[in-house]
């Protein structure tokens, strides 16, 4: 029945990464109210105040708070006129992720590169420069109106980006224990999800590590597909889906009509500490995804020993899952904003390369129950 498949190692010498990318540089996502939202991010998930740009720096036009915790950076930008491409995305899609900024050693080059293998320039390289050094900065589009910019930072020693200034505040609430993006997962249309796993293999270098179809995540009810790219390090992982057929609408359906398009779904922030990290968010009012008892009842006979106890586990709504190289540990918490779209994954991994497979289908399960709370089932 599974078709899910691991690429075999391959025995041919490497071909030279034309894309060489060094992570996620940062993530910006485009919201209504960045102030509020950069106090929710702060107070729910402990990030830190960085950096800020808007009317009293010299940008007329919107407003960005950068935060901060380890290595994870989140920019929430605002338009503060209406008449802007901000204001536009923010009308068409609501809440959500914008630029998708990987760190590269040269932005120029990554643009060249991407750009002539099929690529949709977004941006040109510009050098940005303030008495701090300079920034190059590049970027493509990839599906529905999210972007990835290159971002080579090298000679560059401030604090964000050139036009940001500090952000100094007497509010910092203690960090949670999220340390890195993990993954970063795109829902696009219907017959849409081969299209971009080739722009991510012809554009950008990546491969296709693995693969599931609506054999592996399906419910009674509902389906979808989805193929895992990656860049040449591992260090940078996209998973698309898309809808497949089911009885009633399923989750990437809901997405793409509430975000009117194809964009981000969800954001996996890595902590080395799941129990702890989790137990903090939920003291902080985050939301996750309830998992019925029944999950836990033989959970460790698929899965095998693990090093934590499962009451917590269990309490707090962790799932676990195996593959061959280890074990991991995830929760997905409920959409960050009314619109049922883009929401994190906290995930812990002890080994484990994929994905949580094996919690596809209670995972489902659980969205379903939420999707007939909205009326979307
Ligand atoms: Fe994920």
């Amino acid at each position: 029945m599974s078709s899910t498949t691991i690429q075999p190692k391959s025995n041919v010498t490497p071909v030279a990464d034309f894309l060489p990318l060094y992570g996620t540089d940062y993530v910006e996502f485009y919201v209504g109210n960045a102030k509020q939202a950069a106090h929710f991010y702060k107070t729910a998930f402990g990030f830190q105040s960085l950096a800020y740009s808007g009317p009293e720096t010299g940008n007329k036009d919107f407003a960005s708070y950068v935060i901060r915790q380890n290595k994870l950076t989140f920019v929430l930008t605002t338009p503060i006129r209406s008449d802007n491409a901000v204001a536009e995305h923010i009308r068409v899609h609501g809440d959500g992720v914008k630029f998708l900024a990987l760190k590269v050693e040269d932005a120029a080059d990554a643009w060249k590169q991407t750009t002539q293998r099929g690529g949709k320039s977004f941006k040109e390289p510009e050098t940005l420069t303030d008495p701090d050094g300079e920034v190059v900065m590049s970027g493509i589009h990839t599906y529905g109106d999210t972007v990835h910019l290159f971002i080579e930072r090298k000679n560059y020693n401030g604090i964000f980006l050139p036009g940001y200034v500090k952000w100094e505040t007497q509010y910092n609430p203690t960090e949670t224990g999220l340390q890195y993006v993990d993954h970063c997962v795109g829902n696009v249309g219907w017959n849409q999800m081969n299209p971009w796993v080739k722009f991510y293999e012809d554009v950008m270098g990546f491969k296709n590590i693995l693969s599931f179809d609506d054999n592996d995540i399906s419910t009674e009810y509902s389906a979808l597909m989805s193929k895992v790219m990656s860049n040449g390090n591992g260090y940078v992982k996209f998973p698309i889906n898309e809808p497949a057929e089911g009885k009633k609408k399923s989750q990437v359906e809901e997405y793409l009509e509430f975000y009117n398009g194809e964009g981000v779904q969800h954001v996996a922030l890595a902590t080395n500490n799941i129990i702890e990290t989790v137990t903090a968010l939920k003291n902080r009012g985050v939301e996750f995804l309830k998992i019925p008892a029944s999950y836990y009842a033989d959970v460790l006979s698929r899965v095998g020993h693990i090093d934590e106890d499962l009451e917590p586990l269990q309490e707090l709504g962790i799932l676990i899952d195996r593959d061959d190289e280890g074990y991991l540990l995830q929760i997905f918490s409920k959409p960050l904003q009314d619109r049922p779209t883009v929401f994190f994954e906290i995930i812990q991994r002890k080994g484990a390369k994929s994905f949580g497979k094996g919690n596809f289908k209670a995972l489902f399960e659980s969205l379903e129950r939420e999707q007939a709370l909205r009326g979307n089932l």
